[in-house]
This record gives structure tokens, sequence and C-alpha cells, in this order.
């Protein structure tokens, strides 16, 4: 693992900028995976000012979500598919045919899971997957748990999780308690891999690198996987 330190979220956010960027500018179709939470939004906002500074063309890039709550419409502002149009995909030249985020609402919801690992497949696979990290550290929603999952798949959120996302929601009643998400295979499959964390993630971040390989700690199986930068806020 690439292991960044940084000082604050700032430089944390431009320096993954700097790295997504890079992946587009040598690869100008390039698939990206891309994540929400609160701690990709400032390197979203670097991305966009470097399209707007005229340095960056997502004309031919392909996205792919990490994940997606389970019963949300697209057009609900709590999905991850409104957070990427609104913090992201609006203000740049991407073409949002090739945007694809998890349909929450899909009625098959096992056809929709294989079909998104296909999708993802038949695009060449992701050359770059942007993750954040829960505190319990899950990566996308792979919860901890004694198993996980290879696939995309429905998962469960568990109570820390509901309670670190209340702060979105209006109160703890309005959290989607499931979701969607690329399951551990679809993520390890990624060509490289850039984790970052702010202020407050150093400690599952630590545990994440050098603590034993565990799926009680879903990042933790990154280890295993010969492209990743982890840049993080060493606070
Ligand atoms: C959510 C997302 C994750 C994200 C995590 C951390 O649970 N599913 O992909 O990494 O939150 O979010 P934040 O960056 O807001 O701490």
């Amino acid at each position: 693992m690439n292991i960044i330190k940084v000082k604050d979220k700032q430089e944390l956010a431009k320096k993954a900028a700097g790295i997504i960027a890079g992946q587009v500018l040598k690869k100008t179709d390039c698939v990206l995976g891309l994540a929400t939470g609160s701690t990709p939004l400032d390197t979203y906002n670097n991305l966009i000012q470097m399209y707007q500074e005229g340095l960056l063309d997502f004309s031919k890039v392909k996205t792919y979500n990490l994940d997606e709550y389970y019963g949300l419409e697209r057009t609900d502002s709590q999905s991850y598919y409104y957070y990427m149009k609104e913090n992201l995909f609006k203000s740049i030249n991407i073409d949002m045919d090739n945007v694809h985020v998890p349909d929450g609402k899909a009625q098959n919801v096992e056809q929709e899971c294989i079909q998104y690992d296909e999708m993802i497949r038949q695009a060449g696979g992701i050359d770059l997957q942007l993750l954040g990290i829960g505190h319990n550290g899950h990566i996308g929603f792979n919860e901890p748990a004694d198993e996980l999952v290879y696939g995309t798949h429905k998962e469960t959120l568990t109570e820390s999780t509901i309670n670190a996302n209340v702060r979105f929601f209006n109160n703890l009643e309005e959290v989607p308690t499931e979701a969607i998400s690329m399951g551990i295979g679809t993520i390890m499959e990624s060509r490289s891999i850039l984790l970052i964390g702010a202020e407050g993630k150093a400690e599952i971040i630590e545990k994440m690198i050098s603590g034993p390989i565990t799926p009680q700690v879903p990042a933790s199986l990154l280890q295993l996987h010969p492209d990743v930068t982890v840049i993080y806020v060493a606070s």
C-alpha cells in the first residue's frame, strides 16, 4: 500500500483529485468507480475546478458508483444518484449515459446486482476505484461480518452505519436500513484503488493498514490488493 498522511481535508482533496485527474488524463475513456459520503465532496470540487479551467475532459469517461440506498428513487434528494448528479456530474461534461449507480428501486434486486457486475466487466473493469471508509471499517456498504460477499448485493446496514448517516436525514426513522453495494470482490477487481479518510478516520485506517486481515474490518482485505493508495488526515 502507498500511504500518504496529510494535514487537513483540503490537502487530502487536492491530492485525491490529482490522482483521479491523472487517471483521466492518462486514459481519456477510463472507467472510474466513485463513492459518496462527506469525504469525497472536496475532491469532487477540485475535479470540477480542474474541468472549469479546461484541464480535464470527462466526455468519454464511464463511472460506476459503489452503492445506493435500497428503496430510494433516483430523484430522491437522499439517493446517491442524486448526490452524484448534484455534487459532480452536473458540473462536468460527462455523458449521463456513461454514468451508473445501482438502482435502489430495482424490481428484481438479484438480477440488478448480477447485471451491475456484468456491466462493469463489459466496460473493461474499473481502472480506478475511489473509496471512503466507515468508522467500523466498511467500504461501499460491505459491513463487518463473519463472511463477506464477492459481488454486488443487497446489504443490511449496521446500527453504527445507520447512526453515522443520520446526519444527512431529518431523523433516524428516515435512514434506509438496506443498500445495494458492490461486493468486496467487485472492489478488489479494480486495477487500482484510492481510499481517502478525513478527520476522525485515522484510527480505523491504521487498523485497516496494519491490523489483521479480517471480514470484521472489511477494508483490511485491501492489504491483499497490489495497487492501493491511502490518503488520510493523520489526526
Ligand atoms: C457511507 C458510504 C461509504 C462511505 C462512508 C463514509 O456509508 N456507503 O461509501 O465511505 O459512508 O462516509 P463519510 O465520508 O461521510 O464519512
